[in-house]
């Protein structure tokens, strides 16, 4: 609809502004140095070396890169190859809603039982009493997101260890998101399940690339796993994508020896939300908090439902979000929208004018 409105485009979430120089570059050289054939099934050695130390910096974890890091075509093939591996027929998988559109699917076209269990605004936060509840004998895994796509919202320590208690209580495995750990903000730190070494131990963390470096394109991301699990990860991995595009890969290794080309995201996103949230001011629809991810979400009244608040923003009013209902299987409505600020500031400005006068 963005498209045949000619409207401003927030909905997708996908940054506008330009991949680093540096890290074309390095691309180019690899390529040119005839790095072009397939690389090795779990990825390139140097890249998933270059993966664990990174590890090491931010969460003081040692891993093991032969047998605990894997490759994937992005965070999504990292998501299905997990799921294919290890949900078998029947088998119940936990997830929160909104949720990220790829888990449910994934789930049921494994054979799987997706349990969907509703987070409400304004924190999303999860009642692990109502998790525990949830979990019966065909119970196999929970999925996690944080910082959390569309809501953002982030997960807190006290919140890892209910789950850790959980999991480890009814012998359960994790599947844990965590494509957007570099963008959270307000100085809170980022809750990774690899940093809590029970946790870890039944867990499989998600990350990707295209998050970090503004190239969601390249379609890049790998899963840390312990090597049991690992092991099954490679055997769908294998033959869903077999290997990930090698220049980039090598590139990625290069580029990632700097922590310079990370470390700076949560402060760069940070002055994105706020900047969007200064352009908006004197909007009648209301920001919701936003801790982490590259999504603002914004409340607002009266009588439409948010698909069709949504759909007029994009046809009158030539500004696209997407209805959060969409990341509800029930199709939760609580009058909100998700606007993606990974853009340039000129776009953000044009937004928030747009959104003053609603
Ligand atoms: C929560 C979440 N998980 C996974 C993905 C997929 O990541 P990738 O683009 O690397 O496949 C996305 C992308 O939007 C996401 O928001």
């Amino acid at each position: 609809m963005a498209l045949e409105h000619g409207a401003i485009n927030l909905s997708q979430g996908f940054p506008d502004f330009r991949v680093s120089e540096k890290l074309i570059d390095l691309i180019h050289q690899k390529m040119k140095e005839g790095h072009n054939q397939y690389a090795p099934m779990p990825g390139v050695p140097v890249l998933r070396q270059a993966i664990a130390e990174v590890i090491q910096k931010t969460y003081q974890r040692q891993t093991d890169f032969e047998n605990e890091i894997t490759v994937t075509a992005g965070g999504t093939e990292a998501i299905f190859a997990t799921v294919a591996a290890l949900i078998s027929q029947g088998d119940e998988v936990i997830l929160f809603d909104p949720s990220y559109d790829s888990y449910d699917p994934a789930i049921r076209l494994n054979g799987g039982i997706p349990i969907h269990l509703n987070l409400t605004p304004p924190d999303f936060s999860i009642d692990w009493n109502e998790v525990r509840k949830k979990i019966t004998a065909r119970t196999r895994m929970i999925m996690v997101n944080t910082p959390h796509n569309p809501a953002g919202s982030v997960l807190t320590s006290a919140d890892i260890k209910e789950l850790e208690t959980l999991v480890v209580e009814h012998d359960l495995i994790v599947l844990s998101d965590e494509v957007y750990e570099r963008i959270i903000f307000e100085n809170k730190t980022h809750e990774s399940v690899l940093k809590y070494p029970r946790l870890m131990a039944r867990s499989i963390a998600v990350f990707s690339f295209g998050k970090t470096f503004h190239a969601t394109g390249w379609k890049v991301g790998y899963t840390v796993a312990p090597e049991n699990l690992t092991r099954e990860i490679r055997k769908t991995h294998q033959f869903i994508t077999f290997s990930v595009n090698t220049p980039v890969q090598l590139a990625l290794a290069d580029y990632l020896t700097d922590p310079e080309n990370y470390l700076y995201l949560g402060k760069f996103y940070q002055q994105k939300r706020d900047f969007f949230l200064n352009e908006i001011k004197g909007s009648s629809l209301k920001p919701l908090p936003c801790l982490g991810s590259y999504f603002q979400l914004l409340s607002f009244t009266g009588e439409k439902s948010d698909t069709e608040m949504a759909e007029w923003m994009t046809r009158e009013m030539k500004l696209a979000p997407i209805p959060v209902s969409a990341f509800y299987k029930d199709k939760s409505d609580h009058q909100l929208l998700r606007f993606c600020f990974a853009k340039g500031e000129d776009t953000l400005q044009k937004a928030g004018r747009i959104l003053r006068t609603i």
